[in-house]
């Protein structure tokens, strides 16, 4: 069978440090065709330590030779890339988070069906040992049905130093929609896809603007730094579920924490490192999963699937509809922050007012 040929459109860190390395381990269905950025100067750099042959001038040429690219670009770019890319037939799969806006997203779900073409967002937590034990737990009612549910993704003084990480406009926010989305994305697929009903947040950016920060991952401006970098927020959803949440690049905490648990009628679960309550025999079990670690396992399996999806041979894990409801949210968040309200969603999956 014919090899599947991408591109890739923007060559920083991610594309360097996980899709070009990934996609060439599958050099048996997969081939690089060339890379494109906006610097050229670092695209040419990036394809000569890769071996990639062809650095393009433009998406449009690259466009012409390729079956599928990889968008690895800053978020505000995420959309009308992809949306280029898919009215000509062309697969995507485009990193996290899917878009800034839900608009943005509907756009790219619009010409994705139209042509027919894979669109994949990269939230590749999804494809971890854990995650994937939950996912089959929650399918088998181990836990019945899911009440509470609860992430935290906090970082001690790590705001990304690189790239453009603290420019709202090109980034559409900070910690939530850069590190949370991961995090907001995995309970929501575990929860079976729930419709939110509402949410209330607040957002935090005073560390980061404070001269003297230690910071972890880097040098960054405090004095342009315009996103946040702590969030706490609380979301309502359809069947009585609950999630509360709280992220941050800079948290002033003993150490980085990174947890996801839910509380079902039946049992619960926390996803690092794994460990299952079930009410059983009068009592409530604590059972603990042996977990193989594999590096690197996750962006490995989320490329394979999207291979697989593009040449008919698999179901797409992480689905475009999916990817933008976790948008929806974070834009209803950071709404409810700025307002001081909470934000209550209404029947059009695009819209929502603020209520009071
Ligand atoms: N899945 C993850 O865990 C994860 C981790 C890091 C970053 N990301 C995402 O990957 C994307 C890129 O992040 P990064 O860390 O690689 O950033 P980066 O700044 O290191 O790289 C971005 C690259 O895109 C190029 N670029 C900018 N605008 C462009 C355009 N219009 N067309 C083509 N190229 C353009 C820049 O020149 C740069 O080389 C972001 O959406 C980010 O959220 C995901």
């Amino acid at each position: 069978m014919d090899k599947l040929k991408i591109g890739i459109i923007g060559s920083g860190g991610i594309a360097q440090s996980r899709h070009i390395p990934t996609f060439q381990q599958l050099e048996e269905k997969v081939s690089i065709e060339g890379v494109y950025d906006i610097n050229q100067d670092r695209a040419q750099e990036v394809a000569a330590s890769f071996s990639i042959a062809r650095v393009y001038h433009n998406i449009e040429r690259m466009l012409e030779e390729v079956d599928a690219v990889i968008i690895c670009t800053p978020n505000k770019f995420h959309a009308d890339i992809a949306v280029q890319a898919l009215n000509r037939g062309i697969h995507v799969l485009c990193e996290k988070p899917m878009a800034i806006t839900t608009e943005e997203c509907s756009r790219m779900i619009e010409a994705a069906e139209k042509t027919d073409s894979v669109l994949a967002v990269a939230f590749h937590y999804r494809f971890g040992p854990e995650a994937q034990i939950a996912k089959q737990m929650m399918e088998n009612h181990e836990i019945g049905d899911p009440l509470v549910c609860r992430f935290q993704a906090l970082r001690r003084r790590k705001v990304p130093g690189w790239g453009v990480f603290t420019n709202k406009e090109l980034q559409g926010g900070g910690s939530l929609i850069d590190y949370g989305c991961h995090l907001l994305d995995l309970s929501l697929w575990l929860l079976g896809d729930p419709e939110p009903l509402e949410v209330m947040a607040k957002t935090y950016d005073r560390l980061s603007k404070a001269p003297n920060l230690t910071n972890e991952w880097g040098q960054f401006d405090h004095t342009t730094f315009n996103v946040e970098d702590h969030v706490t927020g609380y979301i309502t959803f359809e069947n009585d579920i609950t999630l509360q949440l709280e992220c941050s690049w800079a948290a002033n905490i003993k150490e980085d924490t990174e947890q996801l648990s839910i509380s079902g009628v039946e049992g619960g679960f926390q996803l690092f490192p794994f460990e299952l309550y079930q009410a059983k025999y009068g009592t409530l079990l604590n059972s603990t999963a042996q977990i193989n670690k594999i590096d690197n396992i996750e962006p490995y399996y989320q490329a394979n699937n999207f291979v697989d999806a593009c040449t008919g041979e698999a179901e797409l894990i992480v689905k475009p509809e999916q990817a933008m409801k976790v948008t929806k949210i974070v834009e209803a968040l950071y709404r409810s922050s700025e307002s001081g309200q909470s934000v209550r969603f209404e029947e059009n999956p695009t819209s929502f007012e603020e209520s009071y």
